[in-house]
C-alpha cells in the first residue's frame, strides 16, 4: 500500500496506532478536496439531494462544509465504541448522519452499529459502492473492529443538523468542553501499554 504511515506502523496496528481519520493519505484527501472545485460543487449538488429527499419541508439545514474521509487499514481497530453524543464525542445531540461507502464495507472492515440506542445488538453493516447510508450514529453505539478482511476500508461520512437542533444546541451550549475524539480512549490505552 503506498501510505508511508501504513508502512511505517503496520506492525502495531491493531494497539490503534492508525486511526482512520489520520494518515499521510487523509492529508492526501483533504488537501485535494479543499482545493477543488468541482469537488466542492459536486458535493453542494448531492446536499441539495439530500435536502430535497429527506428534509424537504426545512426552510434550512446545516451540513458538515467537508465531508470526512474513512481508512481502515488492514489489521487497524480505528475506533473504539461510542456514541456521538457521549461526553467522549461530544457532538450536537440531534445530528443526522450518512455515510457512502467507496469500497465494499463488510464484516470487520465496516461499522458494528446497534439497531436502537442501548439495544446492543451490533451487526456490521453490509454496503457497497453506490450505496448511502442513514443511521443514528448520535444516539446508537458504534464502532469498529481489527480489519481482517485484507482490505482498505474508504468511506466518506458527514453530518446534517436541522435549525431546530442547532438552536437547542447553541443555547445549551458548555464552552468548557474542548475535546471530541472518541479516539482519545485508543491513544490513552497505547501511552499506558
Ligand atoms: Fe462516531
Amino acid at each position: 500500500m503506498k501510505s508511508i504511515d501504513y508502512n511505517n506502523k503496520k506492525d502495531l496496528l491493531d494497539l490503534g496506532v492508525l486511526n482512520d481519520n489520520q494518515s499521510d493519505l487523509h492529508d492526501i484527501f483533504y488537501n485535494k478536496i479543499k482545493n477543488d472545485d468541482e469537488f466542492k460543487k459536486l458535493y453542494c449538488k448531492f446536499i441539495k439531494h439530500i435536502y430535497t429527499e429527506f428534509y424537504p419541508n426545512e426552510k434550512y439545514i446545516f451540513y458538515q462544509s467537508f465531508p470526512s474521509i474513512r481508512l481502515q487499514y488492514p489489521q487497524s481497530v480505528s475506533i473504539p465504541p461510542h456514541k456521538d453524543s457521549d461526553s467522549l464525542s461530544n457532538h450536537p445531540i440531534g445530528e443526522k448522519n450518512f455515510l457512502i461507502p467507496i469500497t465494499e464495507m463488510k464484516n470487520t472492515n465496516s461499522v458494528y452499529i446497534e439497531s436502537e440506542p442501548d439495544k446492543k445488538d451490533f451487526q456490521s453493516i453490509h454496503l457497497e459502492s453506490g450505496d448511502i447510508f442513514y443511521f443514528n450514529d448520535n444516539l446508537c453505539t458504534h464502532y469498529n473492529e481489527k480489519n481482517n478482511e485484507n482490505k482498505l476500508r474508504i468511506s466518506l461520512d458527514f453530518r446534517i443538523m436541522l435549525l431546530e437542533d442547532y438552536n437547542k444546541y447553541i443555547k445549551n451550549w458548555n464552552i468548557d468542553v474542548v475535546s471530541s475524539n472518541p479516539r482519545d480512549v485508543l491513544k490513552k490505552e497505547i501511552q499506558q501499554k
